[in-house]
């Protein structure tokens, strides 16, 4: 039976990740920092899907969360750092320390149990790392966040370690989502009031999509195809528009007049 291990597995992507798995016959380990919610997902899980799923309680923030986790990565088929968190105010008005914890888990935590994954899936041969990035990280989207770079980070890294893992038979692969009807931005206080419809994903579509992406060996997947087009944009915009346009948007969206 093959294993894999979900860190944020407990809610949006990361459960979606998570239904997704069990459901191919996958034994589950799901990682958050809420116990009681990781072990009534896990329970239902294991109910609904007949696959073995154990929780690990860790704060990835931290070094001794990731440590806990590092411990558990030999033997594990799938790594899907999905476990990542924005911040609801912008640059300098968040606080350093906030800042640190971002990078922390967005940036820290992926680096950490990419590298030990990696080093136990090359001895194998075999092995799949999803790094749970965002369309974000491909540009200056929303001017004073340091999300974006936490994600540009997150991107270059799995493509480059992915180009790698070609030749050993590990798969490493970015999953670049735009918005998607989770937790997160209730979680950081971002509001959302002024998102269109259209621009929302839905977690179980975005995880299919970019498993789909995985199987035909892409190294970054964008689910959707307004996502595509809005990230090939983003790439190809030069920078000085690309500046004017989401400095303008996120002042009219801070004077309420976008609906
Ligand atoms: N939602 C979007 O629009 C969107 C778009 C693009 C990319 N993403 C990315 O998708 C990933 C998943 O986001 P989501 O939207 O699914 O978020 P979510 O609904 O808020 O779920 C976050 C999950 O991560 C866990 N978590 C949070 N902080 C943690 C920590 N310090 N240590 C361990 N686990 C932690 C949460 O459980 P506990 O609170 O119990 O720890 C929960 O299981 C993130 O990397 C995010 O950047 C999201």
């Amino acid at each position: 039976m093959s294993t894999a291990l979900i860190t944020g597995g407990t809610a949006g992507l990361g459960a979606a990740f998570a239904r997704y798995f069990a459901s191919a016959g996958y034994d589950l380990i799901l990682v958050a920092r809420g116990v009681e919610r990781l072990d009534r997902f896990g329970a239902e899980l294991a109910q609904q899907y007949s696959v073995t799923v154990s929780s690990t309680a860790a704060d990835l923030t931290t070094d001794e969360g990731c440590s806990a986790v590092i411990e558990l990565l030999d033997g594990v088929d799938v790594l899907v750092n999905n476990a990542g968190i924005g911040l609801g105010k912008g640059f300098s008005a968040a606080g350093l320390e906030a800042e640190e914890r971002l990078l922390n888990l967005n940036v820290r935590s992926v680096l950490r149990l990419s590298h030990e994954a990696f080093k136990h899936m090359r001895r194998r041969g075999r092995g799949t790392i999803i790094n749970v990035s965002s369309v974000a990280g491909f540009g200056p989207t929303m001017p004073g966040s340091t999300y974006n770079a936490s994600k540009a980070w997150v991107t270059s890294f799995s493509e480059s370690i992915g180009l790698l893992g070609r030749s050993e038979n590990v798969r490493v692969m970015a999953l670049c989502p735009g918005f998607v009807r989770t937790e997160f931005h209730s979680s950081a206080n971002i509001p959302t009031s002024d998102i269109p419809g259209w621009m929302w994903l839905n977690a179980d579509s975005v995880v299919e999509s970019g498993m789909r992406d995985l199987r035909r060996g892409k190294l970054i997947s964008v689910p959707s195809v307004k996502y595509k087009f809005i990230v090939s944009a983003i790439r190809h915009m030069p920078l000085g528009a690309l500046g004017r346009i989401t400095t303008r948007l996120a002042a009219i969206s801070a004077r309420g007049q976008i609906r």
